[in-house]
């Protein structure tokens, strides 16, 4: 996204800074891209939005419109996609409940509306069967190999807490237990993690399409196997784009070689999320300060860009040291660049937007803004307003939408009465 596209001060203005401003062009057009995938690859695919990635609900509005279904985690992601229209119950099972633990209405929403859960481990099928659940579930399986930009984000692997292992006697005791609880597995799943190479991505696709072919013969009620998400986005500017074209043949080998395996067709599925949203959104937030340290013997110093947004609002470069690019939009656009430290407000010497994997300080060559001038992150569209806290009590921050030359506020800015609004003085009779 180039900043200059869009009237960034006067959206200031109206919601004061920071702010996240995404453009539903974009977002239209990558939705309808990855929709194109499931026809591209000779029907009988569907592609899920992951929308942990972003649960705004135009986003997830957008999503139902270009036909996609959804992967949710926990049960208020799966009321969220219901306001947004997405329609509850297995049949179709257009939402898919994946969590790795139920907690608070997960099991009530599972029981009510019939969502179908996804389970990944023997434990949760005990609590489903428990809970008096009797329908179909889907089984997330660890197939043992896998990839991250950063090892939190490898979900395949023995350091995985995903998912069910893919070898007995875990994987024969975990099919048994359904099959004793009632519990027929009507789908294979598999997410193993995302990182920034497309070949590895595709690669890895490759390998879940040989795993599940020799594993569908061992799931008799199974009519779909879902890849998980995974599609790389170009954060860097040196970066290219994944081509969705590279994921059609995988695709369409995996529905021919699935239906030839098991002599029926096999619906095929993935969930992308990231790959969806991050390159819709700038964060756009205000220069506050520019100040210095000096080198002594603890270390070198610094020329520090001090900006109101911080991990509060986008948490990826504090968490995993994601790298988000930036553009300043002001007077100071125009000098030199020069390497620089961009800081929030929270009190935590991590609060930086310029770290690498190993929380070390990455300075980044900018020109160097003036206080008030505006700076940009970019491609903050996914995992940023969802992962946004209250921290220090800070409120969330408004979410703009920029559609055909028009800025509509999506969602304000929340308030003091916000976070409050929980608190009570109740008294407990234990
Ligand atoms: C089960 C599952 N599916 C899909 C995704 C989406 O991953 P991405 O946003 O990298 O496509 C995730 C991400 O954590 C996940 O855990």
């Amino acid at each position: 996204m180039n900043p200059s596209a869009y009237p960034l001060e006067q959206i200031a203005a109206r919601v004061g800074t920071p702010f996240y401003l995404y453009d539903a062009a974009l977002l239209r057009d990558s939705l309808r891209r990855m929709a194109g995938l499931a026809e591209g690859a000779g029907g009988n695919v569907a592609i899920r939005y992951a929308m942990k990635a972003n649960s705004a609900r135009r986003v997830l509005q957008l999503a139902r419109e270009a036909g996609l279904w959804i992967d949710a985690v926990s049960g208020n992601e799966v009321l969220r996609a219901a306001r947004a229209g997405f329609p509850l119950g297995a049949d179709p099972p257009v939402i898919l409940l994946t969590s790795d633990v139920y907690r608070d209405n997960a099991l009530e929403v599972i029981l009510r509306h019939g969502v179908m859960p996804n389970v990944g481990s023997p434990g949760q099928i005990r609590q489903l069967a428990q809970a008096g659940y009797r329908g179909p579930i889907a089984m997330r399986i660890n197939p043992g190999f896998g990839h991250g930009h950063v090892q939190a984000c490898d979900t395949g692997g023995p350091s995985s807490k995903h998912g069910i292992w893919h070898e007995d006697p875990i994987l024969v005791a975990s099919r048994k237990l359904a099959a004793d609880s009632g519990l027929p597995i009507v789908a294979l799943h598999a997410h193993i993690g995302t990182g920034p190479n497309p070949r590895e991505f595709d690669g890895n696709v490759r390998r879940l399409v040989d795993f599940f072919a020799r594993l569908l013969p061992l799931f008799p009620d199974a009519v779909a196997v879902n890849f998980g998400g995974g599609i790389p986005h170009p954060y860097r500017p040196d970066e290219s784009a994944y081509d969705l074209a590279w994921l059609e043949p995988v695709l369409r080998e995996a529905v021919t070689r699935f239906a030839s395996v098991r002599g029926r067709p096999v619906r095929v599925e993935i969930e992308p999320g990231r790959h969806g949203v991050a390159g819709m959104a700038l964060l756009v937030c205000r220069v506050c300060d520019v100040k210095e340290t000096r080198s002594n013997e603890k270390g070198e110093g610094h020329r520090f860009v001090m900006v109101d947004a911080g991990f509060c609002d986008l948490v990826r470069p504090a968490m995993y040291g994601s790298y988000h690019h930036i553009s300043i939009v002001g007077q100071g656009s125009r000098r030199a660049p020069e390497p620089l430290v961009v800081a929030g407000p929270l009190c935590e010497s991590g609060d930086v937007f310029t770290r690498d994997a190993h929380e070390l300080l990455d300075p980044r060559l900018l020109p160097c803004p003036d206080p008030g001038d505006l700076l940009v992150l970019h491609d903050a569209g996914a995992y940023g307003a969802a992962m946004s806290s209250n921290y220090v009590s800070q409120g969330r921050v408004p979410q703009v939408l920029w559609d055909n030359g028009r800025a509509t506020r999506i969602s304000r800015r929340e308030t003091v009465e916000d976070l409050v609004a929980t608190e009570c003085d109740e008294a407990l009779p234990v």
